[in-house]
Protein backbone atom coordinates (compact mmCIF):
# COMPACT_ATOMS: atom_id res chain seq x y z
CA UNK A 1 0.00 0.00 0.00
CA UNK A 2 1.46 3.66 -0.91
CA UNK A 3 1.81 5.76 2.25
CA UNK A 4 -0.12 9.05 1.11
CA UNK A 5 0.90 12.74 1.71
CA UNK A 6 -1.42 15.64 2.34
CA UNK A 7 -0.38 19.21 1.67
CA UNK A 8 -2.33 22.12 3.10
CA UNK A 9 -2.24 25.34 2.94
CA UNK A 10 -5.56 28.58 3.14
CA UNK A 11 -6.22 28.45 -0.91
CA UNK A 12 -4.59 25.75 -2.54
CA UNK A 13 -3.08 27.33 -5.57
CA UNK A 14 -0.20 28.90 -3.99
CA UNK A 15 2.18 26.90 -1.14
CA UNK A 16 0.49 23.72 -1.43
CA UNK A 17 0.45 23.05 -4.56
CA UNK A 18 4.48 24.04 -4.76
CA UNK A 19 5.06 21.71 -1.89
CA UNK A 20 2.97 18.47 -3.55
CA UNK A 21 4.88 19.47 -7.13
CA UNK A 22 8.07 19.42 -5.13
CA UNK A 23 8.04 16.29 -3.11
CA UNK A 24 6.30 14.38 -5.97
CA UNK A 25 9.52 14.98 -8.03
CA UNK A 26 11.76 13.82 -4.85
CA UNK A 27 9.96 10.72 -4.39
CA UNK A 28 9.06 6.81 -6.20
CA UNK A 29 5.23 7.49 -6.74
CA UNK A 30 5.12 3.72 -7.07
CA UNK A 31 5.11 3.46 -3.41
CA UNK A 32 4.00 7.21 -2.27
CA UNK A 33 0.39 9.27 -2.88
CA UNK A 34 1.07 13.23 -2.47
CA UNK A 35 -1.99 15.30 -2.65
CA UNK A 36 -2.57 19.28 -1.44
CA UNK A 37 -5.37 20.79 -0.09
CA UNK A 38 -6.87 24.39 1.02
CA UNK A 39 -8.62 24.83 4.13
CA UNK A 40 -10.60 27.90 2.02
CA UNK A 41 -13.18 27.04 -0.52
CA UNK A 42 -12.34 29.61 -2.53
CA UNK A 43 -10.29 27.98 -4.83
CA UNK A 44 -11.63 24.35 -5.28
CA UNK A 45 -11.55 23.12 -8.46
CA UNK A 46 -8.79 25.70 -9.80
CA UNK A 47 -5.42 25.72 -11.20
CA UNK A 48 -2.42 27.02 -9.08
CA UNK A 49 -1.65 30.41 -9.07
CA UNK A 50 0.33 31.05 -12.17
CA UNK A 51 3.25 32.54 -9.99
CA UNK A 52 3.87 28.99 -8.47
CA UNK A 53 3.01 27.43 -11.95
CA UNK A 54 5.98 29.63 -13.36
CA UNK A 55 8.62 29.79 -10.07
CA UNK A 56 7.97 25.05 -10.46
CA UNK A 57 8.58 25.23 -14.24
CA UNK A 58 11.48 27.26 -13.85
CA UNK A 59 12.96 24.21 -11.60
CA UNK A 60 11.52 21.82 -14.47
CA UNK A 61 8.17 20.95 -12.64
CA UNK A 62 5.30 20.82 -14.13
CA UNK A 63 1.80 21.54 -11.65
CA UNK A 64 -0.66 23.33 -14.37
CA UNK A 65 -2.19 19.49 -13.84
CA UNK A 66 -3.24 20.10 -10.18
CA UNK A 67 -6.62 21.37 -8.78
CA UNK A 68 -7.50 23.13 -6.04
CA UNK A 69 -9.64 20.89 -2.89
CA UNK A 70 -11.06 21.45 0.15
CA UNK A 71 -9.64 19.92 3.04
CA UNK A 72 -12.09 17.56 5.00
CA UNK A 73 -12.12 15.68 8.15
CA UNK A 74 -12.16 12.15 6.22
CA UNK A 75 -8.94 13.13 4.80
CA UNK A 76 -7.67 12.35 8.57
CA UNK A 77 -8.89 8.74 7.48
CA UNK A 78 -7.53 8.81 4.11
CA UNK A 79 -3.63 10.14 4.47
CA UNK A 80 -0.86 9.23 6.65
CA UNK A 81 1.12 12.34 6.89
CA UNK A 82 -0.70 15.83 6.75
CA UNK A 83 2.11 18.76 6.39
CA UNK A 84 0.34 21.86 6.87
CA UNK A 85 1.90 25.72 5.54
CA UNK A 86 1.28 27.69 8.81
CA UNK A 87 -0.03 27.61 12.28
CA UNK A 88 -3.30 29.10 10.76
CA UNK A 89 -3.65 26.31 8.36
CA UNK A 90 -2.52 23.74 11.49
CA UNK A 91 -5.18 25.15 13.59
CA UNK A 92 -7.97 24.69 10.61
CA UNK A 93 -7.11 21.11 9.94
CA UNK A 94 -6.64 20.54 14.09
CA UNK A 95 -10.19 21.63 14.55
CA UNK A 96 -11.44 18.53 12.84
CA UNK A 97 -9.18 16.11 14.39
CA UNK A 98 -10.88 13.60 16.37
CA UNK A 99 -8.74 11.41 18.06
CA UNK A 100 -4.98 11.12 19.00
CA UNK A 101 -4.03 9.74 16.21
CA UNK A 102 -5.52 12.59 13.39
CA UNK A 103 -3.29 15.26 15.94
CA UNK A 104 -0.09 12.88 15.48
CA UNK A 105 -0.61 12.99 11.72
CA UNK A 106 -0.24 16.87 11.02
CA UNK A 107 3.12 18.76 11.62
CA UNK A 108 3.93 22.20 10.34
CA UNK A 109 6.30 21.41 6.56
CA UNK A 110 9.08 23.76 8.66
CA UNK A 111 9.64 21.51 11.44
CA UNK A 112 11.53 19.31 8.93
CA UNK A 113 14.20 22.39 8.83
CA UNK A 114 13.30 24.30 12.51
CA UNK A 115 12.29 21.95 14.90
CA UNK A 116 10.08 23.16 17.19
CA UNK A 117 10.18 26.77 16.32
CA UNK A 118 7.30 27.15 14.51
CA UNK A 119 8.54 28.71 11.53
CA UNK A 120 5.18 29.31 8.68
CA UNK A 121 6.12 28.98 5.13
CA UNK A 122 4.94 33.06 4.91
CA UNK A 123 1.29 33.26 2.32
CA UNK A 124 2.81 34.80 -1.21
CA UNK A 125 -0.92 35.46 -2.66
CA UNK A 126 -0.83 38.93 -2.08
CA UNK A 127 2.70 39.75 -2.84
CA UNK A 128 5.25 39.67 -5.88
CA UNK A 129 6.82 37.09 -7.61
CA UNK A 130 9.98 37.06 -5.43
CA UNK A 131 7.56 35.87 -2.70
CA UNK A 132 6.68 33.18 -4.68
CA UNK A 133 10.62 32.34 -5.49
CA UNK A 134 11.18 32.45 -1.80
CA UNK A 135 8.43 29.84 -0.41
CA UNK A 136 9.75 27.92 -3.66
CA UNK A 137 13.47 27.72 -1.50
CA UNK A 138 12.13 26.99 1.73
CA UNK A 139 9.94 23.80 0.43
CA UNK A 140 12.39 22.87 -1.77
CA UNK A 141 14.53 22.04 1.30
CA UNK A 142 11.86 21.20 3.53
CA UNK A 143 10.63 18.13 0.97
CA UNK A 144 14.21 16.83 0.59
CA UNK A 145 15.16 16.38 4.36
CA UNK A 146 11.26 14.92 4.21
CA UNK A 147 11.68 12.49 1.01
CA UNK A 148 14.75 11.48 3.15
CA UNK A 149 12.94 10.72 5.84
CA UNK A 150 10.07 8.70 4.39
P1 LIG B 1 -2.12 29.71 -0.47
O1 LIG B 1 -2.31 31.27 -0.75
O2 LIG B 1 -2.80 29.45 0.86
O3 LIG B 1 -0.63 29.54 -0.39
O4 LIG B 1 -2.76 28.99 -1.63
C1 LIG B 1 -3.58 31.87 -0.80
C2 LIG B 1 -4.30 31.85 -1.96
C3 LIG B 1 -5.54 32.45 -2.02
C4 LIG B 1 -6.05 33.08 -0.90
C5 LIG B 1 -5.33 33.10 0.28
C6 LIG B 1 -4.09 32.49 0.33
N1 LIG B 1 -7.32 33.71 -0.96
O5 LIG B 1 -7.71 34.37 0.03
O6 LIG B 1 -8.01 33.62 -1.99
Amino acid sequence: MKTKILMVCLGNICRSPLAEGLLKSKLNLDNFLVDSAGTGHWHIGNPPDPRSVKVAKAHDIDITHQRGMLFEKDFFEEYDHIFVMDQSNYLDVIAMATNDEDHGKVSLILDELFPDEQVDVPDPYTGGELGFENVYRMLDEATTKIAKRL
